[in-house]
């Protein structure tokens, strides 16, 4: 698990968490050997027109930048210029890549030196010569992979963040190069949220530019603080946070303003809300749907009816994997699947959490336990009726 990596320049995972993660870049030539991409740029035009993948086309046109949103048609992309230049060049973006390629959920697993918490998702972008989403900086890490063709990455350390008002895209006013490298296919760049990039797109003959970038994301403290709130909010609906009684006030002193909220009402309130705790628990139990909940756009397709016994062979000879889709998180004897939550232990706890880790349990994993319990088999049969996991096909 802590071997020296070519992936990371020959550090070791601890290593590189403790000198580069979330501090400074890393540059990694030849990070994956041979690295050709994943997908061609007419299969990721493909994705990019399918209804339920995100996508946006960036332009940029004599001085001015537009962006749009996918799902595109043919037609969005005859209309680009073939010959790019300074003045007018372009890119596609496509996210989430790993939802509908097995070879990106692949890649995304040699990162797994990074809790799957942190993860955040693949995206490709594809770029004729010149193209690029200007100078910008990202809330996130992020891992920059080069695929085909070559992209010139700029870097400056910069504390002038300020963007220039009005752009549809989030474009640096003003960006100072401080290093800059170019990165050929297999080339990898590791960058720590806010600092200041760009990337260009460099053709190499009639190669355009392809980069893989591996989004590890960060919530906003904001963000978490609003989510804990609502996740409270139901708790008390649901009854599982109860505060008992009425406002009381049978020591009602008289006002002089009746209009006015008094202090001793303002203190009876005050005392009363300070009741409002929450336990490390509640906060893995919260932490656990959250980050496991897929994004709106996600839908799951389910498997085809089958009966638990030929489920239950079926998946002792082949073993399960998730779908590309699911998001699997655990914290102690509590497994978070796609925003649910389930408590078991034992035996079926440690399947659990090789199915976490991994993504998938083999058919050498389950044979370890002689008979998978009633629990554990209802509990993965009901999973794979809703499409969170399927079969492994070969
Ligand atoms: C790109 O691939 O063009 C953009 C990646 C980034 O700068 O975050
Ligand atoms: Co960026």
């Amino acid at each position: 698990m802590n071997k020296p990596l070519a992936l990371l320049n020959n550090l070791t995972p601890s290593q590189f968490l403790a000198e580069y993660w979330q501090k400074k870049p890393l540059l990694i030539k030849n990070a994956i050997p041979n690295f050709k991409g994943l997908l061609s740029a007419e299969e990721l035009a493909g994705l990019a027109c399918e209804d339920e993948v995100q996508s946006r086309i960036v332009e940029y046109i004599k001085g001015k930048w537009d962006a749009r949103q996918g799902p595109f048609a043919d037609d969005d992309f005859a209309k680009l210029p073939d010959q790019p230049c300074q003045e007018h060049h372009w890119t596609l973006l496509v996210q989430s890549v790993n939802h509908h390629l097995p070879a990106a959920a692949e890649l995304l697993a040699q990162f797994n030196f990074i809790p799957h918490a942190r993860l955040d998702d693949l995206m490709v972008s594809y770029a004729p010569d010149g193209g690029g989403v200007g100078p910008h900086f990202d809330s996130y890490d992020v891992f920059l992979l080069q695929g085909q063709g070559k992209r010139l990455w700029r870097i400056s350390e910069q504390s002038d963040l300020t963007l220039i008002e009005g752009a549809p895209l989030r474009i640096l006013k003003h960006f100072d190069t401080a290093q800059e490298w170019l990165l050929e296919a297999g080339d990898m760049l590791y960058l720590p949220p806010h600092l200041a990039h760009w990337g260009i797109a460099v053709s190499e003959g009639a190669i355009d530019c392809m980069t893989y970038s591996i989004g590890f994301r960060a919530p906003k403290n904001q963000e978490l603080a609003t989510e804990f709130l609502g996740f409270m909010q139901d708790k008390l609906n649901q009854d599982q946070l109860v505060f008992d009684g009425i406002y009381q006030d049978a020591d009602l002193s008289l006002q002089i303003h009746p209009g006015e909220i008094s202090q001793q009402m303002i203190n009876t309130v005050s005392e009363n809300l300070k009741k409002i705790t929450w336990s490390e628990a509640m906060v893995a139990e919260f932490l656990g749907r959250y980050l496991s909940d897929p994004k709106p756009d996600v839908v799951f397709n389910g498997n085809k009816k089958i009966s638990t016994t030929t489920f239950s062979k079926k998946i002792t000879a082949m073993g399960l994997e998730l779908d590309l889709k699911s998001l699997m998180l655990f914290s102690g004897a509590n497994f978070f699947i796609n925003g649910e939550m389930i408590n078991l232990t034992g035996e079926s706890a440690a399947v659990l959490k090789i199915l976490a880790d991994h993504r998938r349990i083999t058919a050498k994993d389950f044979k370890i336990y002689k008979t998978i319990n009633t629990a554990l088999l209802e509990l993965l049969y009901d999973w794979y009726s809703a499409g969170y996991l399927h079969i492994i096909s070969s």
